[in-house]
């Protein structure tokens, strides 16, 4: 009996997984997997055409447009940028936060999308502590539904504008990407992996378009099934070893507010991972370091670290402006793939079809 043939049985009676109804809305960004690598590569390139673009033009493109953004979590970096992202492309903008809004009374999330959708917003920014929400939320309403971090499992603009960051220091003069961009590039992420939207978001990315991933963090924060989340993606323990090889080192901030009771000792944690000024002149004197933020001084990085020369973290932020620009864009305006497919915008608009 050929020992091959029950295994090729199964496989041939075996039916196909069933092709994920999500995102139902062209425009919705749910996780970075909604986007191909000519999708990001799109979205970075409007970024930087957005930028420069004359500020009365952009002002045309979701003119009058309603999005609403609901916030479940506290933000200041992507909040503040989504709204002044989408007020640049003239769009009117509303925040509804779950401390200052009937979610207090036990509204559903559900029936705070309907009543927005019936307020006649055209689009939903959010960021909920539940991992999921924003798909939840994309079937409820059917309308285009951008993530800005749910939970423990995405934050697909955050990677984007760390690809754009990485991009301008170590890929100068290139805004777009291709499967081989960061082809002999390290990323480095490092810290509190298990709780990161921000980690496995760029961990999605990042070897889609040549990088390789490494992770650092100790058992508690970095579990071993980690390395299998996809391919291009590897484990060292030793973040001394980790940093000879980086190009780039992403630190994390220790999310006290998902640790659910598990203690950690940090003073042993910054023994071991703290990124110093004198770790990084050492090690990695020529890397780009990023953070998403918030940072602790004193705690992942040193304030030296922080301010210092090698750190493109306020960088990311402004970056931030660019690329929402673009997915904000591509939300309202997405069919068959975005405005990218389609004539630019800008064009339209100074034709007199806005
Ligand atoms: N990077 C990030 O998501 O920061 P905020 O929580 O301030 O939005």
């Amino acid at each position: 009996m050929n020992p091959a043939a029950p295994a090729t049985r199964r496989a041939l009676t075996t039916p196909p997984a069933p092709a994920s109804p999500f995102p139902y809305n062209p425009g919705s960004l749910l996780s970075v997997l909604d986007l191909t690598v000519d999708g990001a590569s799109r979205l970075l390139v409007r970024a930087t055409e957005l930028e420069h673009e004359d500020p009365i033009v952009r002002d045309h493109i979701l003119a009058k447009r309603r999005i609403a953004l609901l916030f479940y979590e506290s933000s200041t970096r992507t909040r503040t940028s989504f709204e002044l992202a989408s007020k640049a492309l003239g769009a009117d903008t509303t925040l509804v936060s779950n401390l200052s809004s009937s979610i207090e009374k036990g509204e559903s999330l559900k029936d705070t999308g309907l009543t927005l959708r019936a307020l006649g917003a055209e689009a939903i920014i959010l960021r909920h502590n539940s991992s999921g929400a924003a798909w939840l939320l994309e079937e409820s309403t059917r309308l285009p539904v951008v993530n800005a971090g749910d939970g423990m499992h995405e934050h697909p603009t955050q990677a984007l504008l760390d690809l754009r960051t990485i991009l301008t220091h170590l890929r100068p003069g290139v805004s777009g990407v291709k499967p081989d961009t960061l082809a002999g590039v390290t990323v480095m992420i490092v810290g509190d992996i298990l709780h990161s939207r921000v980690a496995r978001s760029n961990m999605l990315l990042l070897p889609r378009v040549g990088a390789r991933v490494l992770l650092c963090g100790p058992k508690e924060l970095l579990p071993e099934q980690a390395a299998r989340s996809g391919p291009g993606i590897e484990i060292e323990r030793d973040f001394e070893a980790a940093l000879r090889e980086s190009q780039a080192v992403m630190m994390l901030r220790i999310q006290e507010e998902r640790l659910a009771g598990l203690q950690l000792d940090l003073e042993e944690y910054k023994a071991s991972y703290q990124l110093t000024g004198q770790r990084l002149a050492a090690l990695a004197p020529a890397a780009v370091v990023l953070h998403p933020g918030p940072i602790i001084r004193g705690m992942e990085i040193t304030a030296g670290v922080a301010d210092g020369v090698q750190s493109a973290i306020l960088e990311q932020v402004t970056n931030g402006l660019a690329i929402r620009m673009a997915v904000m864009e591509r939300a309202l305006t997405a069919e068959n793939g975005g405005p990218a497919d389609r004539s630019s915008p800008a064009r339209r608009i100074k034709g007199g079809r806005a």
